[in-house]
């Protein structure tokens, strides 16, 4: 059984779509969310679930073991970040290297790196102009949204399309294919191919 930990700062609709893909499924789960924001939704949809809640403080997780024994106690076999908004720090990196995953609200490399989160993430590619924009899962390493790309998904961005109405198509999509990406990138040997479905010119 592979277990999950969850990484969350905000609503968990993500986490919680996780959540439920893996509640009853064979070779894996999550048995953990980890959080950084007291208050934050996400906490109650682990604790409506029955999960454990590990809440993180800054220096501990930056500058000292990141969490790692408690991680290990847990028996933590992979980390997904679903709108976690701090950097993940090198030993914490190095301990699960190859087994952490993330999710971007847009196309990397474009609109990526610090402080580009939520809707400045929408608001930047509406301001470029761009006529595409979409999700992209990708491994962590120690730079920002800069590890092997697993997945991309892509929708055209509308004439008039605002940074808010971008976010909720954006959503829908993550929603639709993070739990499914996971669970293909932890049980295929070698992890999916990196796909780029093109979602029909109407999503
Ligand atoms: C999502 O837009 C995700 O792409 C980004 O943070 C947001 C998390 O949203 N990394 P939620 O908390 O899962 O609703």
């Amino acid at each position: 059984m592979k277990k999950l930990a969850v990484f969350a700062s905000g609503a968990g609709s993500n986490a919680q779509k996780i959540i439920e893909k893996f509640r009853n499924h064979p070779d894996m789960r999550v048995s953990l969310v980890v959080c950084n924001k007291p208050g934050a939704g996400v906490i109650n949809i682990a604790l409506m679930a029955g999960l454990q809640v590990l809440m993180i403080e800054r220096e501990r997780f930056m500058k000292g073991d990141a969490y790692i024994p408690e991680l290990a106690a847990a028996g933590i076999d992979a980390i997904i970040l679903a709108g976690f908004l701090w950097k993940v720090p090198d030993n914490l990196v190095d301990a699960y290297r190859g087994r952490i995953l993330n999710i971007h609200p847009a196309l990397l490399p474009a609109h990526g790196g610090k402080g580009m989160y939520g809707m400045h993430v929408h608001a930047s590619v509406i301001a470029s102009g761009d006529t595409r924009s979409g999700i992209t899962i990708h491994l962590v390493d120690e730079r920002y949204d800069h590890g092997d790309t697993i997945f991309q998904a892509e929708i055209t961005v509308r004439p008039g399309e605002t940074a808010e109405s971008l976010a909720a198509r954006i959503h829908e999509l993550e929603h639709r294919h993070f739990p499914v990406v996971i669970e293909k990138f932890f049980t295929e040997p070698g992890g999916p191919p990196v796909e780029r479905p093109a979602e029909s010119l109407s999503s």
